[in-house]
């Protein structure tokens, strides 16, 4: 039992435990606790003595002994108005809110605070109803009415009956709209859906809405799972650390990732935010219901539930887009971290702050384990799998053995032979690094046999050197197209052969295409010569195979010219390919088209290599995409006159043709095209967000008139709508062409600049990290500068402190100048007091 009493100065809480002791040694009681101010506590009833417990800052101690049941009740009170850490309760624009994963109980009221102890909350508030006239909480309103002795006050009671841990507790109060709908489960249960903003907002809720009726339904349709309570909130709020979160029954959005339409999104932000509310709403099952043991196994509900929401996504769009996007993120974020200091296992084996710890390893590395595990059992038994796991831990809290023991029960139950080890496949969650496997091939013309000759290699500190059991999805092709169906090969030694047989006795062998559909997260490398891979991008029926060809031979051109190598005649082939792939556009979806010009980002080329110069990597890149553009304009002249018509299509439709439009504008701006400036300008004033952004990114990073008149028409038509000023911020942070701190400064100062907002920090120092000449300057000033800002940013909001001093992670790879300016940066960053979160990362990078 909960009870909160909101005052214009602080809350009063009170909470009554009833315990169960599972050790009657036990001497202690433990319960974590910040930043509360303890008032009373009263065991069975009675007021404890000051003596009978040790409060200290992270913690309150309760001498024993207890006996097998016992109730607690203390008073407190907590300061939500001063609490900028945006954990625990706090206040954003006018409303309380709460945000308890992962350790944010603690901040609210004396609580054991871990994810294993499951309680049915009951919780009663009273608050004046002036200022709260929502008030939101897990579960259902069981009562509701006006104080009788001070009409002013109002007092409500929610009541949620599935136990829950406390991190999935939620709490708001406030002057918010809302917009209601409903769904009918499968079974015919009537679900209420309610999503609230403020005000003006408000009116951009129905994306979200629709977005969480497509994964209710899909949730239904594939693994069974059905909503489980009567109603069902989503809360929009402007400061808020991260995307999303999940609580039972009323999920709290950061509010940039529900507010949204054509006018205000851009398609890839309207894909986001379906695949985030589908994302939180999956939860429900794979982390509500079934919970984590301890955050060691947090990869448990968060890389099987982005799992869920990538599946989701390719079902409702295009499955090899998705794989691309996704694949492309693992690489650049993933693979990245993984090179550098904070590389961790997906189960890591320690961690001081656990807020550190939601990661691209923890998220997209895990979903790539959950993935490798369908490709291994197949999609039906996978999923009667996971349905099983869910059935058996329903109501409790599980680890990841469990999960994959789940899958072990239902093989041997089927009497299913497998051909790899269930048991070895946990690996995969213990090791750190991205693990490689060389190729080599041997083709016998006179036999038709080919050979293929894996070996798989991992740089770990992890003692457990077993191989990995590798998926590997392959098929062959000729010149005509394909000679053998897919298979997939188990890499699962450290060095295995695979024999083909039986191929056409052709003098040239077949082309090979590997890991189809990236079918394991690992960097892989063949002895095949590029102009076989050239063939591939021609004949592989696989679209994501044809991209990832694709990208290895664009990174080979920029790191060669980062090195001032340049195989003019191997750019030209593929320049070739690239326009025939343009002009027969029709086969193919047009995003995938799209996907293929992008250029593999920075981050993925710099992890890639050691002794990095990240300015030379920097305009080999700009170098490239310059040579591209100008052998390519013809073909993009045509191509943007052609797609015109369909730019007013609305999403889904016309994503293709917008994100099209956007990379044709941005490389031809680049080689000096003025009148493609004009139409850049142009769009910035349309109704299409997707246009306004494609305008905007062209113009951003070249010196025109436009360039300066584009941002000023997007701030005057923006700067009442901060989730949309943010990308004016970041902009303006990220331009190359401005070397000048004030520039940044002010903006910083700027009157629309939110200092507690981390969406305006992120837009401002993210954009920053990513304005190549100007962070990595040489005499080290942006280091410095980045520094400086993290201190600052580290005394009110360690969370956010913490992800951001992360743009230091991968120093040690730089070539030495750098190294030296940021170790200059990180000594600056280590002499302060810092957040224990912060610290952690920086003590990381130290070593
Ligand atoms: N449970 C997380 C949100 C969270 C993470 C809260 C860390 C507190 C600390 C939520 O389910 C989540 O994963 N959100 C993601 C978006 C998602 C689509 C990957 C986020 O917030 O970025
Ligand atoms: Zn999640």
């Amino acid at each position: 039992n909960l009870e909160f009493r909101i005052n214009s100065k602080f809350v009063e809480v009170i909470n009554i435990m009833k315990i169960h002791s599972i050790d009657n040694a036990a001497k202690h009681l433990v319960l974590k606790g910040r930043d509360i101010e303890l008032i009373t506590i009263k065991l069975d009833n009675v007021q404890l003595k000051k003596n009978a417990y040790i409060v200290d800052d992270n913690q309150l101690k309760i001498n024993g002994p207890f006996k097998n049941n016992f109730s607690l009740e203390i008073k407190s009170r907590i300061d939500p108005f001063n609490n900028t850490s945006l954990e625990g309760l706090y206040s954003s624009s006018g409303l309380l809110t709460t945000q308890c994963e992962a350790e944010g109980f603690r901040r609210i009221c004396y609580h054991p605070d871990r994810p294993d102890i499951l309680s049915r909350y009951v919780v009663k508030i009273t608050a004046p109803k002036e200022r709260y006239p929502t008030i939101l909480c897990n579960g259902n309103l069981i009562l509701d009415r006006l104080d009788p002795k001070d009409s002013r006050m109002r007092t409500v009671i929610w009541q949620d009956p599935h136990p829950k841990p406390s991190y999935l507790f939620a709490l708001v109060l406030g002057k918010l709209y809302e917009q209601k709908s409903s769904y009918t489960t499968k079974s015919g249960k009537n679900i209420l859906i309610r999503v609230h903003t403020n005000e003006n907002d408000i009116k951009y809720s129905s994306h979200a809405i629709s977005s969480l009726k497509k994964a209710m339904a899909w949730d239904e349709q594939i693994y069974a799972l059905e909503y489980d309570l009567e109603q069902y909130n989503i809360v929009a709020v402007r400061h808020f650390n991260m995307g999303a979160m999940e609580n039972k029954s009323l999920n709290i959005f950061n509010s940039k990732l529900i507010i949204a339409d054509e006018t205000l999104s851009t398609d890839s932000e309207l894909e986001k935010i379906e695949s985030v509310i589908a994302h939180e709403y999956f939860h429900n099952w794979t982390g509500n219901r079934v919970t984590c043991r301890d955050w060691f196994q947090l990869s448990l509900k968060e890389g099987l539930t982005v799992f869920r929401d990538q599946s989701f996504t390719a079902d409702l769009h295009s499955f090899s887009v998705k794989r691309i996007q996704d694949v492309l993120s693992l690489r650049n974020i993933q693979f990245k971290e993984d090179s550098g200091p904070t590389s961790h296992a997906v189960k890591p084996l320690k961690y001081n702050s656990i807020d550190n710890f939601y990661t691209s390893t923890i998220y997209e590395k895990g979903a790539e384990i959950i993935r490798m595990l369908e490709t291994l059992l197949g999609k039906e038994l996978f999923r009667e799998g996971l349905k099983f796991y869910l059935y058996k831990f329903d109501g409790k809290a599980a680890t990841t053995e469990d999960f994959l023991d789940s899958f072990l029960e239902i093989i041997n139950h089927k009497k299913i032979k497998t051909s790899f080890k269930l048991d070895e496949f946990k690996a995969w969650y213990e090791k750190a690094g991205t693990p490689k496997v060389k190729i080599k091939h041997v083709w016998n013309s006179k036999k038709g046999i080919l050979e293929l000759s894996f070996t798989q290699s991992i740089q770990t500190n992890n003692k457990r050197s077993e191989p990995l059991i590798i998926p590997i999805k392959f098929k062959l092709f000729d010149k005509n197209g394909m000679i053998t169906g897919e298979n997939l090969f188990i890499l699962d030694k450290e060095k295995k052969k695979l024999c083909i047989k039986n191929l056409p006795k052709t003098k040239k062998g077949p082309y090979i295409s590997l890991f189809r559909d990236f079918s394991a997260p690992v960097i892989w490398n063949t002895d095949v010569c590029d102009l076989d891979l050239l063939e591939l991008l021609k004949v592989d029926d696989n679209l994501f195979s044809k991209w990832e060809v694709s990208q290895r031979l664009v990174k080979k051109f920029i790191i060669n010219r980062s090195k001032n190598l340049i195989d003019s005649k191997l750019e030209d082939l593929y320049i070739s390919s690239l326009k025939l792939i343009i002009e027969k556009r029709e086969k193919y979806d047009l995003r995938f088209v799209a996907k293929l010009l992008e250029l593999p980002g920075l981050p993925e080329i710099e992890a890639s290599q050691k002794n990095i110069d990240p300015i030379s990597i920097y305009n080999a890149n700009s170098n490239f995409q310059a040579a591209i553009a100008k052998k390519l304009s013809p073909q993009l002249y045509e191509l943007l006159a052609n797609i015109k018509p369909s730019l007013s299509l609305n999403w889904p439709n016309g994503v293709g043709e917008r994100e099209l439009t956007a990379i044709a504008w941005k490389w031809l701006t680049k080689i000096g095209d003025v009148s493609i400036c004009t139409e850049a300008l142009n769009a910035v004033k349309s109704d299409s967000m997707s246009l306004s952004k494609a305008g905007l990114n062209a113009l951003n990073p070249i010196i025109c008139a436009q360039r300066e008149e584009a941002l000023e028409i997007f701030y005057q038509r923006w700067k009442d709508k901060p989730i949309i000023l943010d990308s004016w911020f970041n902009l303006q942070a990220s331009n190359p062409n401005n070397n000048s701190f004030n520039t940044i400064e002010s903006l910083l100062k700027h009157h629309r600049f939110d200092p507690l907002a981390p969406n305006a920090i992120r837009a401002v120092l993210g954009g920053f990290a990513n304005n190549m000449p100007n962070f990595h300057a040489i005499d080290g000033s942006g280091y410095n500068f980045m520094a400086e800002q993290i201190i600052l940013i580290d005394q009110k909001n360690a969370i956010t402190a913490s992800r951001l001093v992360k743009v230091f992670s991968n120093w040690k790879n730089y070539i030495q100048i750098h190294q030296e300016k940021i170790n200059d940066a990180l000594k600056i960053l280590d002499r302060q007091n810092l957040s224990s979160n912060t610290r952690e990362i920086i003590n990381l990078m130290k070593n």
